[in-house]
């Protein structure tokens, strides 16, 4: 009697202990799969990039100086994901297309913004919106065409 007691006992103790080992198991965190860096597409960068011009172009509108640099330094960080992300689009250069377009216009603005001159600052906003057409036109989307801002139209783009 008293050994089938302490066989039975054993049988409990060992199907606790494998309870408790598959429970362990099954509270073990998921692997999660590895996911890739992810990079918007070409026209999901530029739907941003028309964003952050388009609010520059307002700041510029409303002579706020902070504003117009802070949305500077916006459209300046995804002129350089351009870069680094999209070295080829439809058989275009993206990447240095942008290079050789837009960066020298994003940086003459940069420098009339830090001399505050808002004559100067204005003309060097609108070559950065004549420098976006430029590259529209040379990768075949010239029908694409955006201007400075200003006023009523809910975009910064020609319909
Ligand atoms: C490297 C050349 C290049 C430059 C520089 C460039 N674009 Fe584009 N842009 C393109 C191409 C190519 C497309 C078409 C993308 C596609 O086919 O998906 C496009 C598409 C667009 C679109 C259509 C997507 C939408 O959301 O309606 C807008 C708006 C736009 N660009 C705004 C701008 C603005 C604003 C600038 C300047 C600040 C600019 N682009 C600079 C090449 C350029």
């Amino acid at each position: 009697m008293i050994t089938t007691h302490k066989s039975s006992l054993r049988t409990i103790r060992i199907s606790t202990l494998l309870l408790m080992v598959s429970f362990s198991a099954c509270m073990q965190p998921t692997p999660q799969p590895v996911v890739e860096h992810y990079t918007p597409g070409l026209a999901i960068q530029m739907k941003y990039m028309q964003h952050w011009t388009h609010k520059l172009g307002l700041s510029v509108e409303a002579e706020n100086l902070e504003l117009a640099d802070f949305y500077h330094h916006e459209l300046e960080h995804a002129t350089e994901d351009l870069i680094e992300s999209i070295e080829n689009y439809g058989g275009f250069p993206i990447a240095q297309l942008t290079e050789t377009m837009m960066v020298p216009m994003m940086d003459a603005l940069e420098d009339a913004l830090e001399a505050g001159n808002w004559t100067q600052i204005r003309s060097a906003y609108t070559a950065v919106i004549t420098s976006c057409n430029t590259c529209h036109v040379a990768t075949d989307h010239g029908f694409i065409v955006i201007n400075e801002g200003f006023g009523n139209n809910p975009f910064n783009q020609d319909f």
